[in-house]
């Protein structure tokens, strides 16, 4: 976490937009998460994987991509990630899956929070998610964000459902609180000698 105002650290938060639609809603809802979690005196950048396209994950060659490294970069620099998706045949998009499969180790002691654009609530895709960053040792948000964009949203791609407001307001509160948490605990783990947790592994 970087230092803010009167020595208090501010957590660092990124978030990962994954959809290939540049009139995305998902990364819309996105980028208005992220203003919320500013608000709650959090660090925020955005890995947009539609302008900053990764080539599929291969082991041995991709390591050298400009836009690999820059992803990994980011992906170093938070304390905490939201993933944002549209609902792809009940999954996530293809470049997110991409994308998570470039890492691991990286997303231990991590807190992510989802967002997921669908007109069916979009669950089995928030379950993907999860499945992939509990495979990964990072934590999940117990709940996440669905959005609806014919339902919540005007024609000037407003957000007209209040309830969705008020749940944009909690995981942004919540991805900092939490992921606050989570993140100092993970770190003093980390540089403690204790021998019995699963953060030792990560030393
Ligand atoms: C290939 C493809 C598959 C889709 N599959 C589903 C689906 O299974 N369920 C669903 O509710 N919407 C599905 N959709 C619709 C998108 O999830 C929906 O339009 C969403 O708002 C797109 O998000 P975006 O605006 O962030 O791109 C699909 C769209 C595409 C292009």
């Amino acid at each position: 976490m970087a230092k803010g105002g009167a020595g208090k650290l501010r957590l660092k938060v990124l978030g990962v937009g994954s959809s290939m639609n540049k009139d995305s809603f998902s990364t819309e809802t996105l980028k208005i998460v992220l203003g919320m979690v500013n608000q709650n005196n959090a660090d925020t950048k955005l890995l947009n994987l539609n302008n900053t396209p990764l080539p599929i994950y291969n082991h041995k060659e991709s390591t050298e991509m400009i836009n690999v490294n820059q992803a990994v970069e980011l992906v170093n620099w938070a304390d905490a990630i939201i993933l944002a998706t549209p609902d792809y045949h009940g999954s996530m998009s293809g470049s997110l899956k991409n994308f998570l499969d470039y890492f691991w180790s990286e997303f231990a002691g991590k807190t992510f929070g989802y967002i997921c654009a669908s007109h069916e609530k979009g669950l089995t895709v928030m379950d993907q998610m999860r499945t992939v960053i509990r495979q990964c040792y990072g934590w999940s948000l117990p709940y996440g964000i669905s959005i609806n964009s014919s339902q919540d949203f005007n024609e000037k791609r407003e957000i007209t459902n209040e309830r969705l407001l008020e749940r944009l307001n909690y995981i942004a509160r919540d991805l900092v609180v939490y992921g606050g948490l989570i993140h100092e605990q993970f770190k003093k783990d980390l540089e403690s000698t204790i021998n019995n947790s699963y953060a030792v592994r990560y030393r």
